[in-house]
């Protein structure tokens, strides 16, 4: 596996001297702000695109904003710091990216220094070619809006997911997915679910307990009623509408589309990844790559541009 250099502050570093001091907020409390994002490969142009960059943007500041960072990072700072870590790298393969705010003072209230880091590294599918994962519903419940927002993308509220993820695996499936206080289902541990029930995509509201991510809004913008002519509808979904769905598949800038195909032991229509689950991963993924040239507004080409 490729060791890419990260970039912290305006440096290239090895893995290993990019460091934290144990004292800053950063470390202690997981006060961090941070986007997941993938860039790919385009073999044909001879070009790294990286998909809804200016929505990756969008939401980190959200996020800055809701964790009261004193240095809200711009999109400028935030672009340029995406194309120094891969020319820096000489990336010219699918590449995914941690992208990380946080704090440097110490203690519960810091809100400054602020720095700014992006991890490159190679990541995988998460299913396995050709199989979905074996998932369960929870006993560990989505923390809610009013306690740990969901919708806000910190370090801190993945132990939620960590702690439902490890229940999950000592059980013996793949991945859990949460329901939050309502009772009603939220996402998986990083990456929102839809399900297929009666022949029509159905995903929950973002009210839900969920992140606001911007792969359910690709595949509800367009993916699925204007490329493929599917509705989705996003409404609250019981526990039980899991077990007798047809299809059902994570979403995300990680997981991309990833199939379920069991959950709680319940086969999800033939136990087979689906026909709607294949259709919207082919889209998806001839759209991010700028296979299928449509939207070119959310392909950012970071190679060319850095190159020439
Ligand atoms: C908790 C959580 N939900 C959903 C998602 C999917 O969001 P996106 O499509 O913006 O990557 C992620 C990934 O970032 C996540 O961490």
């Amino acid at each position: 596996m490729a060791d890419f250099k990260i970039w912290m502050n305006g440096r290239l570093l090895p893995q290993d001297q990019a460091v934290l001091p144990v004292n800053s907020a950063a470390v202690f409390y997981a006060t961090n702000v941070f986007e997941g994002l993938r860039a790919y490969w385009n073999a044909t142009d001879g070009e790294l695109y990286a998909f809804r960059l200016a929505d990756h943007f969008a939401r980190l500041r959200e996020s800055m904003k809701m964790m009261r960072f004193s240095v809200p990072y711009g999109d400028d700072d935030l672009f340029e710091a995406v194309r120094a870590v891969l020319a820096g790298n000489g990336v010219q393969e699918d590449v995914h990216m941690h992208m990380v705010a946080y704090v440097l003072g110490a203690g519960m209230d810091a809100t400054s220094p602020t720095g700014l880091y992006i991890n490159p590294r190679q990541r995988g599918r998460l299913a396995p070619e050709g199989r979905g994962l074996a998932c369960c519903v929870s006993s560990w419940q989505r923390t809610s809006d009013n306690a740990i927002p969901i919708r806000l993308k910190c370090g801190a509220n993945y132990q939620n997911g960590r702690l439902a993820l490890l229940q999950a695996k000592a059980d013996g499936y793949d991945a859990p997915i949460f329901l939050n206080r309502d009772g009603k289902v939220a996402e998986g541990t990083g990456a929102t679910l839809f399900m297929v029930r009666k022949g029509r995509v159905v995903t929950p509201g973002t009210a839900s307990d969920i992140l606001e991510s911007i792969t359910r809004a690709t595949l509800i913008e367009d993916v699925c009623p204007g490329m493929l002519g599917l509705d989705v509808a996003e409404r609250d979904i019981d526990r039980t509408e899991l077990y007798v769905a047809e299809e059902a598949f994570f979403c995300g800038s990680g997981y991309e589309i990833t199939p379920i195909t069991s959950i709680d032991r319940f086969p999800l229509g033939s136990g087979e990844i689906g026909p709607v689950t294949r259709a919207i991963s082919k889209v998806y993924m001839g759209l991010v790559r700028g296979v299928d040239t449509q939207h070119p507004e959310w392909r950012t080409p970071t190679y060319k541009a850095v190159t020439v």
